[in-house]
Parts: C-alpha cells; structure tokens; sequence
C-alpha cells in the first residue's frame, strides 16, 4: 500500500461509526443501538442522547437485530460523509424488512438538521429526525411516532448546552473523554455547513465543565479533551449566548471567563489529569492560551489548527478572518514560547478559483510550518453555503493530483518530527491494547503521538515512561524504562 493510501486509510477508520454500550438502571426493557459519525462532538453527542434515554429506561445493545430503536448521529460536513450515512440507512432498511420489522430508526445530528422533514418523505424508513439542539425532546418525539405521528425537531437554540446532563461514557476505554464546552458556530467561513447545521455560537456554564473534569477524574480517566468548534471563542459572564456580551454588565463583565481563564481552572482540577483541546482557530487564537498552556505541565503541548489554505487570497474567498501573514505570526508565537508544541491542521484542497500559485502557496505554508500530522480534504460543495454559488472550478483530477502533492508533503514533514523522537524517552498515558497485538499497549505523548510499547505489568490508565526506538510517519516504537 503506497503512503497515499495509508493516509486515506487512517482518515477513514478516523470516521467510521462506533457503538456505545448501557446498562440502564431503571430498565424498560427496550434497546436503543446508535452509531456516530463525523467529529468528535458527535461521539460527544451520542452520549448525551444515551444519557437521556437511559433515564427513561432504555439500554443499549450492539446487535441491531434485536434493537427497538436505531440511530445514526450524521455528519454533514463533506458529500461523501451523507453518502456513508445513506449507505448505512439503506442497511438499516434491509433489517428492518428482513429480521426486525418493529425497529424505530432515528437520524440525529448534522444531516437530520440540514434535510429536516425531506428525511421523512425522501427516505421511507426514517421514523424519527432529530437536530443536535434537540436531544431533550426525544422521549416525546419516540412516543409521538408510536402514536402514529410525525416525529421531527430541527429547533436550533440559542442556549442549550446540555450542562446539566452528564453523558454516560459508553465504548470508549475509560481513560479519555470529550467534554464540550460550546455548541455551534458563529464564523461562517464560507466552504462551511456547520453554522447552518448546529446554530449559533454558545458557552457552557464553567462550573458544569469543571464538576464533570473532576468526576471524570474520579472515575479514573486521566485525560480530558475540551470540544467546541472554535474553543478560543469560549466566553462566560453568566448568561451563556456569546452575542449578548455587549449588554452585559460591568460586573458581569468583570467576573466573565474567556477560554485561557477556563484552561486554567481545568488545568487545576488535578495535575494528573492530561488536558487537550479542539478546535482552535487562528482567527481567535491568541498569546494568552499559549501561555497557559506553557504554565501548566498537565495541559498537552499539541495545538490543532486548521489553515484551510497557505494562499491569502483564497483565505479571503473562505471567510477565515486571518490571511498568511497573520498565521505565520500566531506559528512564530506558538514555537517561541513552547518551542517543542506539536501542531497539525486541517487543509481544503482544491477551492473555488485555486490556482497552480495559491496551491504552491500551501506547500511553502505547510514548509514554514512544518506540521506533525494533518488532516487534508478535497474541496466539497455544501449546499447553501455562501461558497456554493461561488464556482466549483477545480476539476476533480487536479484536486487528486494537488491532494496527493499536499499529502506526500505532509508525510515527509510527520516523519522527520517522529524520527528526531528516536532516542528520546516520553511520558505516555496507556490508553488501550494496540490494534496489532494484545501483547503491546498502545499510548499517546504530550504531543499526541502513537506510541506503542510492550505491556509488562502496566495498566490502563497508567503513565509510563517510554524509550522510543523506532517510527514511522504515524506511529511510534519503544520499551518502558
Ligand atoms: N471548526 C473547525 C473545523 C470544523 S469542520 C475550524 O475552525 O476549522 C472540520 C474540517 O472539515 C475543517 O477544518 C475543514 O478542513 C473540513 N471541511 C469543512 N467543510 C468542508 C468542505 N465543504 N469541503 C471539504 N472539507 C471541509
Ligand atoms: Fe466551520 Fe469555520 Fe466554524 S470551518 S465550524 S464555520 S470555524
């Protein structure tokens, strides 16, 4: 398999859906079955909805066949995302016709918000289409369509940030965990579906987060990752929407918390417990933040910052608010004051009107940069985005082409950053068994680095501190000293 593919490979299995298992405890004795797809935030959000229906009894179960409720949480955010949705809605009808004829099936998340009620006419199995603002009504809604009712609610909110509910940890190795701490997107760059999808921009309640970073630590995970589309835009003064700041008042003001004072504060609930974040966005991302993260030693040194583009030009035509110039200052700030932070990005190949230059500009970007790993797409219309009444110009084999350069570009750069790692011992939080043997554990560095390692008398959970001795681009090789 060439490098290419491996990438494309890692990029998939990175989107492929997963299954949460519950055990209720006041059981009604029905199943619910839910796969996520698409970011972090959905995974997040399948265990608020599991959270929500445990409470009214349902437990869940990993065989579809005896499920009494399907859903799929969906992701919006490229074409070939809601055709992977589809394909999965199709399956879920030939088991419904053949094996289980009395399943629910329910589309949440991304797409049921984009194609609301079209779900229910367009695609017949659907029985319920819930919007990611809207969890909270799913009791009601499933007893609505067993009523024989139409059972949709896309409400976007301008408050819901499901504070009070605590997501009940399903499928997940009991050592790292998503906590989101804002829903929604106010930037509106232009490629994006995400602000149509799930709404404006909102904070989350400080004291929420922090209750459920301790009790997480509690429960013996020892690594948290704070979620939001654009976290540096967390903002608290007590009244959660963002947009109303400006009425605030000078008291609030002067109590308000921003995402640096938030870092903090998570940073303290214990120094055992590792602390990440994503998604920063240039446009907001400032000095205060880096400097936190350099106060604090639990706070990983890892920064994912998506660039989208290394050509101003085609930045401007993105609606990012920050152009090359700006990024390489936030870079140069970044490596000054923590001169090993890893950092990776996000990258759109192929955007309307990119020409041969701007793409040389990505390059010469990523080169100045020099990135640890990256996640690269090809550009992909989104329907009424601003963007799509621009001109899809790019042809498809030139976006393949362009890919491929920016991919091999970034496989280069991975490797060298892992080969300097030769020699070099590292802390390592062992989050599970390595995918090729159950002899080895596998565990992330600060800089967010695979590792894998022999499993000697260590357990989950566990840190180690790991000699490494070989890599390759994407993973790293070693022995526990
Ligand atoms: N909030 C994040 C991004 C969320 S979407 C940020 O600040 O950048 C995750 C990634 O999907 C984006 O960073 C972008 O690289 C990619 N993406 C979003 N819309 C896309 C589109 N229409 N076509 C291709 N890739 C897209
Ligand atoms: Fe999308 Fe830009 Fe927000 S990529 S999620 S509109 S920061």
């Amino acid at each position: 398999m060439n490098i290419e593919k491996l990438l494309e490979k890692k990029v998939d299995e990175n989107k492929q859906g997963q299954v949460l298992q519950l055990s209720g405890s006041k059981k009604n004795g029905r199943k619910m079955y839910i796969e996520s797809y698409g970011c972090q935030m959905n995974f997040s959000d399948s265990e608020i909805v599991a959270s929500i229906l445990a409470d009214e009894g349902f437990t869940t179960t990993k065989e579809i066949t005896e499920a009494d409720l399907v859903f799929v949480n969906t992701c919006s955010i490229r074409e070939k995302a809601e055709l992977t949705v589809r394909k999965r809605l199709e399956f879920y009808n030939s088991i419904k016709r053949d094996k289980n004829p009395g399943m629910l099936v329910g589309v949440l998340g991304c797409m049921a918000e984009r194609l609301k009620e079209q779900f229910l006419e367009e695609e017949k199995l659907v029985d319920i289409v819930v919007g990611p603002d809207s969890y909270r009504d799913l009791p009601n809604l499933i007893a609505k369509v067993e009523d024989g009712r139409k059972a949709v609610n896309v409400f976007l909110s301008l408050e819901e940030t499901y504070a009070d509910i605590s997501p009940v940890r399903l499928g997940g190795n009991g050592v790292t965990a998503f906590v989101s701490i804002t829903r929604g997107c106010d930037n509106m760059c232009t490629f994006c579906v995400v602000p149509y999808t799930r709404g404006r921009e909102r904070s989350r309640d400080p004291d929420s987060i922090l209750k459920e970073c301790q009790d997480l630590f509690n429960n013996g995970y020892r690594e948290i990752t704070l979620l939001g589309q654009n976290v540096d835009s967390y903002l608290w003064f007590g009244g959660g929407a963002k947009k109303d700041f400006k009425k605030a008042s000078s008291t609030e003001k002067e109590n308000s918390l921003n995402f640096a004072n938030l870092l903090d504060k998570v940073a303290q609930v214990n120094p055992k417990l590792r602390i990440r974040f994503s998604t920063s966005n240039p446009q907001d991302m400032g000095v205060e933040v880096i400097d936190t993260m350099s106060k604090h030693n639990n706070i990983c040194d890892h920064i994912h910052l998506p660039v989208q583009s290394g050509s101003s030009r085609i930045l401007k035509l993105m609606n990012r608010g920050y152009d090359r110039k700006k990024y390489f200052k936030l870079i140069d700030d970044i490596k000054q004051r923590i001169p090993d932070c890893a950092i990776s990005m996000d990258m759109i190949i192929g955007f309307c009107s990119e020409t041969e230059e701007d793409h040389k500009e990505t390059l010469s970007l990523m080169d100045y940069v020099s990135y640890d790993f990256g996640y690269m797409y090809k550009y992909s219309v989104r329907p009424n985005t601003p963007a799509s009444r621009m001109e899809d110009d790019v042809p498809k084999e030139l976006k393949q082409k362009r890919l491929a350069e920016i991919i091999k570009n970034q496989l280069t750069h991975s490797l060298v950053h892992m080969k300097k790692k030769l020699g070099k011992t590292f802390e390592v939080l062992i989050e599970g068994d390595s995918k090729k043997s159950d002899q080895h554990f596998y565990g992330r560095t600060t800089h967010n680095s695979a590792v894998i390692f022999e499993k000697g008398n260590h357990k989950l959970g566990d840190y180690v501190m790991v000699k490494i001795d070989d890599c390759t681009s994407a993973t790293l090789k070693g022995k526990v000293i």
